[in-house]
């Protein structure tokens, strides 16, 4: 997952929804031009922001994920991590907001073979006609979707 999102991010502008202790943030700062990555949790922004002192191209923001990010303008690679559920129409236009026409929606935590409907996830990602998406098994009880903006 972490290899897939490193070429992903590659010279591009990400936003990562939900640090955590910044582990893949600072993957993804290895090839991004930049990253902004939102964490609510007070003691894992604490301790993120100590591995990513080194990440000149990483801005760590505390608060809730659109909050922050609304009105930053758009990036090229979003990486869904985090502030998701309970799903809500309001939350994907407002992530769909956040990329770059032609630009790049990443959810990865998925289980795999799981069918379209009734996934609320699934629905959207893979059937939202802004969307062009796949569906990658990227272990085997691990898949991610991977949408481009296409409209
Ligand atoms: C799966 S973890 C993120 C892992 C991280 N992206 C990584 O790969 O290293 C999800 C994180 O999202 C945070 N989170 C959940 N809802 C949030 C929200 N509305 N705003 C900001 N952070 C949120 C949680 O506190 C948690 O640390």
């Amino acid at each position: 997952m972490q290899a897939l999102l490193r070429v992903l991010a590659t010279g591009r502008g990400v936003a990562e929804l939900g640090t955590a202790y910044g582990e893949t943030a600072a993957v993804l700062a290895e090839t991004a031009r930049s990253v902004v990555t939102v964490e609510r949790d007070p003691e894992r922004v604490a301790l993120a922001r100590e591995r990513l002192a080194g990440f000149a191209n990483v801005e760590l923001l505390e608060g809730d994920v659109f909050e922050q990010l609304r009105g930053r303008g758009s990036f090229g690679l979003v990486f869904v991590d985090g502030g998701l559920r309970p799903v809500t129409e309001e939350k994907w236009d407002a992530i769909l907001a956040l990329v770059e026409p032609g630009g790049l929606l990443v959810k990865d935590d998925m289980t795999p073979g799981r069918p379209i409907d009734g996934d609320e996830v699934r629905e959207f990602l893979l059937r939202d006609p802004r969307l062009a998406a796949a569906e990658i098994l990227v272990a085997p009880e691990m898949a991610v979707i991977v949408a481009a903006r296409i409209r």
